[in-house]
């Protein structure tokens, strides 16, 4: 294996998975419209910051579920309303 060319400093996981017995999910709670609102408003603060969707995360009980990596920040039962705050802790 080789490493990848990376152009990317940061990257922003959002669970979007749903699960088909009725148990929380990410999904259920909007995790894929919070997935393309994150990106939009990432993208316009900075470029180099990734954001792509993720299947579980194993803390679904406190979906939608966010991920700011490498600094190791969980973030759960977020909302439209956090957008902002992600894109500050993102982009400090
Ligand atoms: S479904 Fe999102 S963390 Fe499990």
């Amino acid at each position: 294996m080789t490493p990848p060319e990376i152009k990317f400093r940061k990257i922003i996981l959002v669970c979007t998975n749903t699960k088909e017995d009725g148990s929380p999910c990410c999904g259920a709670r909007g995790g894929a419209e919070l997935h393309k609102k994150i990106k939009e408003a990432v993208r316009a603060a900075n470029p180099t910051i990734r954001v792509s969707k993720t299947g579980c995360l194993g803390t679904c009980k406190s979906g939608v579920n966010v991920v700011i990596m490498p600094d190791d920040l969980w973030l759960g039962n977020v909302t439209e309303e956090d957008i902002p705050e992600i894109v500050k802790l993102a982009t400090k």
